[in-house]
């Protein structure tokens, strides 16, 4: 369910309340353009197609699917896309120069977004263009596309570093000319959301269709999109995840839920796709959000402290501002050094694991806490491990040998050396072996402690999870006065995953019961 801050925020329903904002704000994607510039990432052919697919599922209003003159397998791509026949119209990008415009135009595309620069630095720097050049320049090449019947979207690159005057008089003529959206980048992403409103409010006093493209070098992007709406833009251009040049474009995933859930604007998004499109396009770029991006980040509904937890699973809303499924996410319960009884609980019931005893799952919470603070972070795997470890393991009072104390010592030149003390009912037996590893020689330990009665039949070791630090699962079947027993234990240093299992077995073959 989308919740509106608009009618439930009175400090939000108070700003807005003056302002003239459209119902609806369409969705211009440029992942596959402005996204694709994105430095190291480069989409084949059937990724673009793909992904274009997926984008017109996700109910994008506009798909800018390249850049046609840059490449022959741009051109290629972009006419695929075309041939999809998809809702969205497929726009193809063009500088103002015939050539451009004539291989967008043989791709077929529904819309031309044709752009020169209009700053001062670029116009010294880059073009060498007077003021005039360059309005005619745009204007010649938004009227050549409109001979072509097709409908034509301008950008005055480097808006925002634009003397206001000559911008407005360069959009003016460009509409002139038959241009039928007017954007506005911000080329370099330097404005701020007051500034942008203000740019934007000026623009539509006398211009209807106006979108806003901006960048997010300054991490504003987001931001200063919604700002250009609130001053009167009814386009936002945005890419999936952010991608883009340097800092990237404004996050589509962002911009729609900002319009839908903070201003209640309705756009054409099913936004309970926005995570499955995040990670697709993650996948084909080869870049993953950051663990904490908003809306699709892993983090986005992540809970690991206890009193956020414990909010979270008494009322939702307490810790989050949406529910995750709007958004096609799932709340996560992590576990680690914050994490409190209640979100451990809830692990263990949405793991099944239920009939806990109070000293069972006090050990499971010690257990898991312990992890958390050696900066792991525990996983599901590891919980379910500890669960059947402390689970499995013979009650303390039914026990007849308690571990007191293990210390081994190994190395290239040392022979692996262990020593155990044992408390054998109340008895403290102490003793020392050798082994070909320290494993070895711990578990000889114990048994020279016992009288050798007891035989290790199999051993085997598994990593839980990856890294140097995972929990490592021992499994050992014992024998000895007739009986066999497998029992298996979980820790992260193997030599005491190991003499535990060991331990518990041989309590297993003298329990009483
Ligand atoms: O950021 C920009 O100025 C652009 C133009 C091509 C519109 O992407
Ligand atoms: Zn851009």
């Amino acid at each position: 369910m989308m919740i509106v801050y608009r009618e439930e925020n009175e400090l939000i329903k108070k700003v807005l309340k003056d302002l003239n904002l459209p119902d609806r704000v369409y969705i211009f994607d440029t992942t596959l353009r402005d996204g694709e510039q994105t430095p190291g990432v480069s989409l084949t052919i059937d990724e673009k197609v793909e992904i274009a697919k997926k984008l017109d599922e996700l109910g994008v209003d506009v798909i800018e699917a390249g850049f046609p003159v840059s490449s022959v397998g741009e051109k290629e791509a972009i006419k695929k896309i075309v041939k999809e026949n998809l809702n969205a119209e497929i726009c193809g990008l063009a500088r103002a120069v015939k050539k451009d415009i004539d291989v967008a135009i043989e791709c077929e595309v529904d819309r031309i977004h044709t752009f020169i620069a209009t700053s001062p630095l670029h116009r010294k720097y880059k073009l060498k263009m007077n003021k005039e050049e360059i309005i005619n320049k745009a204007v010649e090449a938004i009227e050549y596309i409109k001979e072509h019947g097709i409908k034509v979207e301008f950008s005055a690159e480097d808006a925002t570093r634009t003397e206001l005057d000559y911008l407005k008089e360069v959009y003016k003529k460009a509409i002139e000319a038959g241009a039928d959206i007017i954007n506005v980048p911000d080329t370099v992403g330097v404005m701020i959301p007051r500034a942008m409103y203000y740019l934007i409010s000026e623009l539509s006093k006398d211009i209807k269709n106006i979108s806003v493209h901006c960048h997010n070098d300054f991490g504003l992007a987001v931001a200063n999109s919604l700002a250009g709406v609130e001053g009167g833009a009814i386009q936002i251009h945005c890419t999936i995840n952010g991608l883009g040049e340097r800092g990237g474009n404004a996050a589509l995933e962002e911009v729609v839920m900002g319009l839908m859930s903070l201003y209640g604007i309705k756009t054409n998004i099913k936004t309970e796709l926005l995570y499955e499109i995040s990670q697709l396009v993650a996948k084909y770029t080869e870049i993953k959000p950051q663990p904490n991006k908003a809306i699709v980040g892993d983090n986005a509904f992540a809970h690991e402290s206890g009193i956020h937890a414990h909010g979270v699973l008494a009322h939702a809303l307490t810790y989050e501002p949406i529910p995750p499924e709007v958004v096609g996410q799932k709340r996560r319960m992590i576990l680690g050094k914050h994490t409190g009884t209640h979100a451990i609980e809830a692990k263990l019931k949405e793991l099944g694991i239920t009939d806990l005893s109070e000293e069972q799952f006090n050990e499971i919470v010690k257990r898991i806490k312990a992890l958390g603070d050696k900066g792991k972070r525990v996983t599901d795997k590891d919980v379910e491990a500890i669960v059947s470890d402390v689970v499995g393991k013979v009650p303390r009072d039914e026990r007849v040998v308690e571990l007191n104390y293990i210390g081994v010592f190994t190395g290239d030149k040392i022979i692996p050396t262990a020593s155990v003390a044992l408390k054998v009912n109340d008895d403290i037996i102490k003793t020392s072996a050798i082994g070909v590893g320290p494993v070895d020689a711990a578990v000889k330990a114990i048994q020279k402690a016992l009288g050798e009665k007891i035989k290790i039949k199999e051993y085997h070791i598994d990593a839980i999870t990856g890294g140097t630090d995972a929990l490592a699962e021992v499994v050992v079947t014992l024998e000895g006065f007739g009986k066999e027993v497998t029992t298996k234990s979980v820790r992260e240093d193997i030599v005491r995953a190991s003499v535990e299992a060991v331990i518990d077995g041989i309590n297993k073959i003298l329990s009483k019961k």
